[in-house]
């Protein structure tokens, strides 16, 4: 068993994902802690829950650096200075470098609201109901150079409705799959059941054909 691993969590947004994250960690199914919950904007609600949960929390504003890079070195600079062996994305808004993705490779999370390669970027819902999508969902990834480009982990499927809207939609997505899929991966990542390499995903040592279904799980984190 590894040591517990210490993670971070990058938001800029609602926390929703995060908060599902601080549950599973507060009743053991991570083999880890969130050490850090770093906000590309100092009022992100996301911050708010990780204060309440008792998570140290920090702000940093990228128009406060000159550019990107600067922005991604302060931002590793933060998470290395807590320790951290794990980054998960968690609705953070700002598209992360190559330098930044090559220090934190194999151990940097998204999360993305599609079922990936489809809808990568903006406006997921609504692209999704606009092409006529008989499916939706949510994809965890490996991040890599490539924007919600990279192999995919887990994915979790929810039927468009004649009547959905995006609202509709992205709150089944979120409810349905979201909160359920990355905790699921987290758990893996933290036990070490999950890595990165060569650009393929393995789970217990052998390489994942596809990302796992989270229908197909027999056991489903809830
Ligand atoms: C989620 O839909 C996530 O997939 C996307 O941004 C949204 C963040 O929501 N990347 P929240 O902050 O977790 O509530």
């Amino acid at each position: 068993m590894p040591e517990a691993r210490r993670i971070a969590v990058l938001v800029s947004g609602q926390g929703r994902n995060l908060q599902a994250l601080i549950a599973a960690c507060a009743d053991g199914r991570i083999a880890g802690r969130i050490v850090l919950v770093l906000g590309s904007r100092a009022d992100a609600p996301a911050l708010d829950r990780a204060r309440t949960a008792g998570i140290e929390t920090r702000a940093l504003d990228h128009s406060a650096f000159a550019d990107r890079e600067r922005f991604d070195d302060a931002l590793a600079a933060a998470l290395d200075a807590a320790q951290t062996d794990l980054v998960l994305l968690a609705g953070f808004m700002r598209i992360l470098g190559a330098g930044f993705v090559r220090h934190f490779a194999g151990r940097l999370l998204n999360i993305h609201p599609s079922l990936l390669p489809r809808h990568p970027g903006l406006h997921t819902h609504r692209r999704a109901l606009e092409a006529g999508d008989a499916e939706h969902g949510a994809t965890v990834h490996f991040v890599t150079e490539e924007l919600d480009g990279g192999p995919s982990i887990i994915q979790g499927r929810v039927r468009v409705r004649t009547e959905d809207t995006e609202d509709t939609l992205a709150e089944r997505v979120m409810q349905d799959i979201e909160v359920r899929i990355y905790p699921q991966a987290l758990a893996w990542i933290a036990r070490g059941d999950l890595a990165l390499r060569e650009g393929r995903v393995l789970l217990r040592g052998k390489p994942l054909p596809a990302p796992l279904q989270l229908d197909d799980l027999e056991a489903p984190f809830r």
